[in-house]
């Protein structure tokens, strides 16, 4: 038996010495440890030896199974440590390579022109409110002085969706919304999108507004003039200047169309301002008394004035952009190029 024990264990070693993966390590306890095994099968030789000898080759043959388990669960744990080193090896990150740069975005001219118009007013205790885009008719127009057949209808090409609904086509009618909820004193400032059915390099079927709107005892065209000198030195630069033309929308009286001095020329005339010196910003006036009190506000307690701003037409200008058009196909080698 002893020969035999020894016989095997050179082999086992010889053996145990080519294991070199989970293969052979399986291969490896299948010849030896397994049910029928060689190891294992040792102990079936007991029966052929007489009762005096089974004691003590039973005896070598466990400690030669035990030993040749110990082997197994060396090498066991060999290959375990070696499958890990490898997948440690093939997973390795190489953090001296160059990263991959992620490009960064940026805001939208639009969206830059909105915030910097919001931070002059939200400066002057301006609320924001938004109305909504789906608007009835009253709002619109019926509430804003423009009853049915009113020929300043025919102003704005409207979206109409029913009867009574449509997209709406300024954001005047949030100037009802507010009044409506809010008494004075008021100071609202109310960004959109507004919708036209028009297209061309100077318009869109759809762009944005700011509608802004004051209503408080004494409030004149000075205090306009006043609060769009701080917002147009904001947005165009310190030198520029501000003058009202007489003008005529439904829903104010008097009505003014405000002009800024040529930031291009400085007011000598150049191809932007058509060799005027001055370029139209926005629409504005004194509200309306009918829409005032419409809104059930006594208009000779109270006055105030609105405007009108559209942001695609500050963007345009103050960014040197002659198509509306590039303003909504972003083209990002056209959005790059603005940052403020
Ligand atoms: N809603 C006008 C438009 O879309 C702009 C406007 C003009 C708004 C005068 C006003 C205003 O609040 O007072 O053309």
């Amino acid at each position: 038996m002893q020969n035999l024990i020894d016989q095997m264990a050179k082999k086992v070693d010889e053996d145990l010495a080519k294991v070199s993966s989970n293969e052979t390590l399986a291969e490896f306890w299948q010849t030896y440890l397994s049910k029928n095994g060689q190891v294992t099968g040792l102990m079936k030789q007991l029966r052929n030896l007489s009762a005096d000898e089974r004691p003590k080759a039973g005896k070598v043959i466990n400690e030669f199974k035990a030993k040749v388990q110990a082997q197994y669960d060396q090498a066991a744990l060999r290959m375990k440590q070696l499958e890990l080193a490898q997948r440690n090896a093939a997973e390795a990150v190489d953090i001296t390579l160059p990263a991959k740069m992620r490009p960064q975005g940026a805001l939208h001219p639009i969206t830059l022109v909105k915030n910097q118009v919001i931070d002059v007013f939200a400066g002057m205790g301006f609320e924001i409110f938004e109305g909504p885009e789906i608007e009835d008719d009253d709002h619109n127009f019926t509430r804003l002085n423009i009853p049915k057949d009113h020929p300043a209808r025919d102003m704005q090409d409207t979206f109409y969706i029913t009867d009574e609904y449509l997209l709406r086509t300024q954001t005047s009618g949030g100037q009802i919304r507010v009044m409506d909820s809010k008494k004075p004193p008021i100071k609202v400032l109310s960004p959109g999108r507004v919708f036209r059915a028009d297209s061309d390099a100077t318009h869109s079927p759809m762009f944005h507004q700011m509608e802004g709107l004051v209503v408080d005892k004494g409030i004149t065209l000075c205090d306009l003039q006043g609060m769009l000198d701080c917002l147009v030195k904001e947005l165009f630069g310190s030198s520029v200047r501000t003058r009202l033309r007489p003008s005529y929308f439904p829903f104010t009286e008097p009505s003014v169309e405000v002009d800024v001095s040529c930031f291009e020329c400085g007011g000598t005339g150049c191809s932007l301002c058509k060799g005027t010196g001055w370029i139209e910003i926005l629409g504005s006036g004194v509200v309306n008394q009918n829409v005032l009190r419409g809104c059930g506000i006594a208009p000779e307690v109270y006055s105030g004035f609105a405007f009108g701003i559209g942001i695609e037409r500050i963007a345009m200008l103050k960014y040197g952009i002659n198509n509306m058009g590039l303003l909504f196909e972003n083209d990002l080698r056209f959005l790059k190029q603005f940052s403020e």
